[in-house]
């Protein structure tokens, strides 16, 4: 029987592949105030501006290529049964070749109806922005399929059941500052062996996690080491 593997990433676990992190010197959020392009009001007051912000962001993706730190999360499917819970909305590791994977805050190659938040569509890489008047087979305005601020998360049940069952926890690449996400920590059972990837120190609330203080790729090749 395999060891159960969970790993929460952030921004930080595609930051080699040259996608911004959001809270790092020069991150995303120094350039676009969230209040103007990641909230529902933004959407309402100015759409054209947040659906731009996506799909420059979109467009970046599809130029964009998982790191050494996705592929090796990918090949440790052989000895581990893996769940990635990722805060980002980039599909490096699915790219990768990781076949279980959450996305908290949605998926930036995937649209969905304003009428209707179940009706959620693959974007085609060929046809990758979305604009005023582009509506589903309804007729409601399409969004990007994204969670933004003051919005629920619907994935965050399934993922604290998958992280109360986890052998091991792993934090890659995020400042566990965005709630509900950080929250998962807490469902980590207190036996279980927590590890950090960042490059920087995270405060958390556990004193007792292991901190590979490097990048995502070099530290994944580091944790293989650790828990093989
Ligand atoms: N490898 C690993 N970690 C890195 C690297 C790297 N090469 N470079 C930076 N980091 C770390 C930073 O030290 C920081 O701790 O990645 C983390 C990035 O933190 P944030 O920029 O806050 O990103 P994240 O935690 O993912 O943000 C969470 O906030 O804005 C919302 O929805 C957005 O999903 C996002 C959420």
């Amino acid at each position: 029987m395999k060891k159960r593997l969970v790993i929460l990433t952030g921004a930080g676990m595609s930051a080699e592949s040259g996608i911004a992190t959001f809270r790092d010197s020069g991150g995303l959020w120094d350039k676009y105030p969230v209040e103007q392009v990641a909230t529902p009001e933004a959407f309402r007051t100015n759409p054209e501006l947040v659906l731009e912000f996506y799909n420059v962001r979109r467009r970046e993706l599809l130029n964009t290529k998982p790191n050494a730190g996705h592929y090796c999360l990918a090949e440790l499917e052989k000895d581990f049964d893996i769940d990635i819970i990722t805060q980002n909305i980039d599909n490096l590791h699915e790219q990768a070749g990781s076949t279980r994977v959450i996305h908290l805050h949605g998926e930036l190659m995937k649209s969905r109806s304003t009428g209707n938040e179940l009706d959620v569509y693959e974007i085609d890489s060929k046809k990758p922005d979305i604009h005023i008047g582009d509506k589903c087979e309804k007729g409601f305005q399409l969004r990007p399929h994204i969670v933004w601020f003051g919005e629920m998360v619907p994935m965050m049940v399934e993922a604290e059941a998958i992280v109360r069952k986890a052998d091991i926890f792993v934090i890659i690449g995020t400042s566990m500052n965005v709630y509900p996400a950080a929250g998962l920590l807490h469902d980590v059972k207190t036996n279980v062996p927590v590890y950090l990837i960042d490059p920087k120190d995270v405060s958390t609330n556990r004193y007792d996690i292991h901190h590979i203080k490097k990048g995502a790729s070099e530290g994944v090749e580091e944790l293989k080491k650790l828990i093989k």
